[in-house]
């Protein structure tokens, strides 16, 4: 018989029973299941509500239980219908009356939502080490690369020369945001929603700060009603997801832009790429496409539990049992894109002859020419039509700024003079853009070991 049975005169449906269950997927709290339990117990006990004697019963029968569990021992049923009902009966069987007296002042209602944050809380923070794992694999990769000139880009259009240093060290900068996003997101989650009971806390004399200081949690939340219908941790956390994984995706595209034939700036290590079926020849970036086709996944979660929720009446409604699957496969997802994502980063080849034949090529010292004439005194707008007009001449005339010669430029404006040719080299444009936060070596230098100290700061909690 169902613990919900007594009211019932005949069994459910089968397909009833079948399509009610969450057991299939959220049999995944087990863990946080029993740990919230034992709190309540615990409590319940050191309130006087139940006996000390049904409270150890009943911390030992779920220790058996958890032990069980994972030793793969235990079969659950859809028949309990969820993980809570499941380890409920579980204890039941094993240690009978006190096993009965475990849901005193309690509800599923509080029950799966407490169970739901203690899960995502450990998932958060599983995350969070793995952004750190992969911001490190950039760090590593850019500190290597402060001196590699590549083309920097706006509208996919060669702009200025930055160092490849710079382009990663932008992408450890989104992942750092990523990494304290999830810590707010953490914070607000960290308050416990026990003892809310159904929907209206309950008459028995208990302790709502103990059980939530016993779990972890910063503070009980402060209204019953809101403890079991509020999921915002949930939908906040699948935004956060998404939102590291949409940086995530740019960088996936950036790396097949890089390691196609048209462009060439790195090489994926063969154990993080994939050939091709049909052409012999073919090496194909599969790691960083499939990270940017799950974003796609990461988006539809975060749009389905919104719309799950959206027209809920407070309180709890099974509407709601919807959460667990979009949340749990986001963290899967997630969890499998990071540390691959962060192997194929450390393992690359970078290929600075290509950058720096790229960075060659389109003009990028335009600015830097504008900027040696405004140096010399012209007003920066005269200067960029005077710069203007020597990129027309040059492409009439098949030549770069660098290849002008002398009177060539002076026939434009006379304040060109020799030191021309050293202020449009590539390396000289690079490395003077030495304002804070710029690609010259001495800041992205400095970049690096700020970053390396977020990294020791954010480890583990
Ligand atoms: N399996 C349910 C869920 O995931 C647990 C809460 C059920 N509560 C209830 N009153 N039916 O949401």
């Amino acid at each position: 018989m169902k613990l919900w049975g007594g009211r019932f005169r005949k069994e459910t449906d089968s397909l009833v029973n079948d399509f009610n269950s969450s057991i299939q997927f959220d049999c995944r709290l087990y863990r946080e299941d029993i740990e919230g339990s034992i709190a309540h117990a615990s409590m319940l006990a050191d309130c006087g509500i139940i006996s000390m004697e049904d409270k150890a019963q009943i911390i030992s029968g779920l220790s058996e239980i958890l032990a069980e569990i994972e030793a793969g021992k235990i079969e659950f049923t859809a028949d309990h219908e969820d993980i809570h009902m499941n380890v409920e009966a579980l204890l039941t069987e094993k240690i009978g009356e006190a096993g009965k007296r475990l849901h005193t002042a309690r509800s599923r209602n509080d029950q799966v939502a407490v169970d739901l944050r203690l899960y995502l809380r450990r998932e958060i923070d599983e995350i969070m080490e793995q952004i750190l794992d992969l911001q490190q694999a950039l760090l590593d990769q850019a500190g290597q690369h402060g001196q590699t000139v590549m083309p920097g880009y706006t509208h996919l259009q060669r702009a200025q020369p930055i160092s490849f240093a710079q382009h990663l060290l932008a992408y450890a900068e989104q992942l750092k945001r990523d990494v304290t996003r999830l810590q707010d997101c953490r914070k607000r989650m960290n308050v416990c929603p026990l003892g809310s009971g159904a929907l209206a806390g309950t008459t028995y004399p208990i302790d709502r700060r103990q059980t939530a200081g016993l779990l972890g949690f910063d503070a009980p939340c402060s209204n019953s009603l809101d403890g079991v219908s509020d999921r915002d941790y949930a939908v906040e956390l699948l935004s956060d997801l998404s939102i590291l994984m949409m940086h995530l995706s740019r960088f996936a595209e950036e790396v097949i832009l890089w390691c196609s034939w048209e462009f060439k700036f790195i090489e994926l290590d063969d154990a993080y790429s994939t050939g091709s079926s049909i052409m012999p020849q073919k090496k194909n970036p599969d790691v960083a496409e499939l990270v940017r086709g799950k974003t796609g996944r990461i988006y539809g979660h975060l749009m389905g539990l919104l719309t799950t929720m959206k027209g809920l009446p407070l309180a709890y409604n099974k509407d709601m049992q919807e959460d667990k699957e979009p949340v749990f496969d986001a963290v899967d997802t997630v969890k499998m894109c990071l540390p691959v994502f962060a192997g194929m980063i450390a393992t690359m080849r970078v290929l600075p002859e290509n950058m720096r034949r790229a960075a060659g090529g389109g003009f990028i010292n335009a600015t830097d020419c504008a900027d040696y004439l405004t140096k010399k005194g012209m007003p920066f707008r005269d200067a960029y039509t005077t710069v203007g007009n020597l990129v027309y001449y040059c492409t009439e005339n098949g030549k770069l700024l660098e290849e002008l010669t002398l009177p060539e430029l002076q026939s434009i404006s006379p304040l060109f003079r020799e030191d021309v040719y050293e202020a449009l080299s590539l390396e000289a444009c690079m490395g003077q853009r030495r304002s804070f936060g710029g690609p010259a070596p001495e800041e992205t230098g400095r970049q690096i070991e700020k970053l390396r100290q977020f990294i020791e700061e954010h480890r583990h909690g």
